[in-house]
């Protein structure tokens, strides 16, 4: 799981990444000749190229020009794909290590250029029978950099097995990852981390009444779980908790309302891509020891249309006692995320944000190029949010949380209705989940860059791990 590593002296016969900020900065202290010198600068000057590669009989020589971009964080996801596209050349070469040369000490750029590189090599070959075959070969990545420190090696570590781990559950089909076998997980991520894990089972789900999680699993055979994620360490900047919420949706044929196969349920084992993302970024957080006190809960279950399974027309009792006319089964996220938003309140949060691939209508809004966001949260909370979205090129898209929205999930019988109209849907969503939050709340909808079909860069085609960097950036840079 451990891929990289600082290192003090460069060793002249392993490939080299050579990161600088000018191709003037070459000299021959890196293996390279006179001649090959006066080529790369040639390419790099003349033919405006942003890298070079040299094959010198099998060691790769690769000098990256960090590219000066208008905004900084263009400029470091410029880098973080340069890191994509250097896989692709240690793959080819069967490289089993590199070592990445800071040459003119950019810190930034240099640690996204490593973590482009890290998250292009993640795989999820779990059920393939010959592995060994397709697995790529780089297996040490050496860092050489005088402003970079190890503790900052280290933490892209933490980050980028977080993002791995998430991206494996997303990844991890749904008869294997039953909403049992995700709280397990949970478990094992936790003791690895070291934060703690409670898992609440059916009967206890029961005895408190979260009514929208046991509506939702009334079609399925397999039982729900309800997870709750706890890391406190003692010197922890905030007083009241921050709370994370990630639906777990094990997996969503639409239950009654079932989901036209092949187009809209072929991806669905990714409903589960919030969980995977809080529970991500708690690995992360109490791995890199960060002070702060999170919590995160995931309601699991999958969705489908058993025999008692909920149908449209029922009304629920939720956990915090309202009610709701369920009116289409596979809207069925928000129906779990009321009672864990509900839950929440016991906690008297700072701050709550849940993570779900909760609509189509996100997609339909802004595509896979970032996240839906919504909430009541301050400005000052909703600018530290966006600039991490910038930072991690995890960006956030905010739509307007007008009071019109509120009108549009009324019910005739019951205090609310699961679906809104024809328009406006990851809106009205977001707009009933807002009847279960008495704190400060953003909802991230993650439907669209949660899973991916074709693979875009260092993010891969399956589970991306979205929202994970996002966190451990805000909760890193604000606590
Ligand atoms: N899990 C889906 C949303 C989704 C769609 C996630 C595509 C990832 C990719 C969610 O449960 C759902 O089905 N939402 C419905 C809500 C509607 C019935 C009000 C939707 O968006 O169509
Ligand atoms: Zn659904
Ligand atoms: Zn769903």
């Amino acid at each position: 799981m451990s891929i990289l590593s600082k290192i003090s002296v460069i060793n002249n016969n392993e490939s080299v990444i050579l990161l600088c900020g000018k191709e003037s900065s070459l000299n021959n202290n890196y293996g390279l000749s006179k001649a090959e010198i006066d080529y790369i600068k040639n390419e790099i000057k003349v033919k405006e190229k942003k890298h070079v590669v040299i094959n010198q009989l099998g060691r790769l020589v690769i000098v990256q020009i960090t590219d000066h971009q208008k905004e900084k964080f263009a400029e470091l996801e410029t880098l973080r794909k340069a890191g994509c596209s250097m896989h692709a050349y240690i793959a080819d070469a069967k490289l089993k290590s590199v070592t990445i040369v800071d040459v003119d000490g950019k810190e930034a750029e240099l640690l996204a250029l490593t973590e482009g590189l890290v998250l292009s090599n993640y795989q999820f070959l779990k059920y393939k029978k010959n592995k060994e075959k397709e697995l790529f070969s780089l297996k040490n990545i050496n860092v050489f950099s005088k402003t970079v420190s190890a503790s900052k090696i280290n933490e892209l570590q933490i980050i980028t097995n977080a993002v791995e781990i998430s991206r494996t559950l997303v990844n991890e089909p749904a008869n294997f990852l039953t909403a049992t076998q995700l709280s397990k997980e949970f478990r094992k991520m936790g003791k690895d981390a070291g934060f703690e894990v409670e898992v609440l089972n059916k009967a206890k789900i029961t005895a408190l009444k979260m009514g929208g999680l046991l509506a939702v699993n009334l079609g399925s055979i397999d039982p729900p779980t309800f997870t709750i994620m706890e890391y406190k360490p003692a010197g922890a900047k905030n007083k009241k908790p921050v709370v994370l919420i990630g639906k777990g949706v094990v997996y969503d044929t639409g239950g009654l309302s079932l989901k036209p196969t092949p187009n809209s349920m072929d991806m669905m084992k990714c409903d589960m891509a919030g969980a995977a993302a809080v529970a991500g970024a708690m690995y992360a957080v109490a791995k890199a020891k960060l002070p702060v006190h999170v919590i995160a809960l995931v309601p699991a279950t999958d969705n489908r249309p058993g025999e008692n399974a909920y149908v449209p027309g029922d009304v629920i009792t939720m956990y915090n006692g309202l009610t709701v006319e369920m009116l289409n089964a596979d809207a069925e996220g928000r129906m779990i995320l009321a009672d864990a938003l509900a839950y929440a309140q016991k906690y008297k949060p700072e701050l709550v944000l849940d993570f779900a691939t909760l609509t189509g209508a996100a997609i339909a809004a802004i595509g896979m190029s970032g996240l839906v966001v919504m909430g009541n949260a301050d400005e000052k909370t909703k600018d530290q949010l966006k600039q991490s979205g910038f930072n991690t090129f995890e960006r956030l898209a905010e739509m307007p949380f007008w009071d019109d929205y509120d009108d549009l999930i009324k019910s005739d019988i019951a205090d609310m209705k699961n679906i809104g109209g024809p328009y406006a849907g990851s809106i009205t969503a977001g707009k009933f989940l807002a009847r279960y939050i008495d704190y400060p709340w953003m909802h991230f909808d993650i439907a669209g860059p949660a899973f991916l079909t074709a693979k875009d860069s260092y993010r891969p085609k399956g589970g991306t791990g979205v929202g994970v960097r996002l966190l451990f950036d805000y909760f890193k840079n604000n606590y």
